[in-house]
């Protein structure tokens, strides 16, 4: 599977949602209103927190609130916080009615 398409409808400014994959990997999208959706592994890099429930975004920053590691939103780079390691970001692309979500 090369991207995954989800209706963009009905997603709330500040929301994030867990997609989970058929093969069991889960992703996370969070929306920040108008067109700007932003995807990641639901896995923190450290050690493993599920973003859906504990990750927020601070300006440009994800943040795991486990341990609180800052993550950039567009490169999933880390910038600060426990975790050496970057988490993965997918690239979004929205259409009027769904967002795509790259996965290679
Ligand atoms: S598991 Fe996310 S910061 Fe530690």
């Amino acid at each position: 599977m090369r991207e995954i398409r989800i209706s963009r409808n009905g997603f709330r400014t500040g929301e994030k949602r867990k997609i989970s994959l058929p093969d069991g990997k889960e992703l996370v999208i969070f929306y920040l209103g108008a067109d700007r959706f932003f995807a990641f592994d639901n896995r923190c890099p450290h050690l493993g927190c599920d973003i859906s429930k504990y990750g927020v975004i601070i300006k440009e920053e994800l943040v795991c609130q486990c341990h609180f590691s800052h993550f950039s939103i567009y490169t999933g780079e880390p910038k600060k916080g426990a975790s050496r390691k970057p988490i993965r970001v997918y690239k979004t692309q929205v259409t009027p009615d769904e967002v795509i979500i790259s996965l290679i």
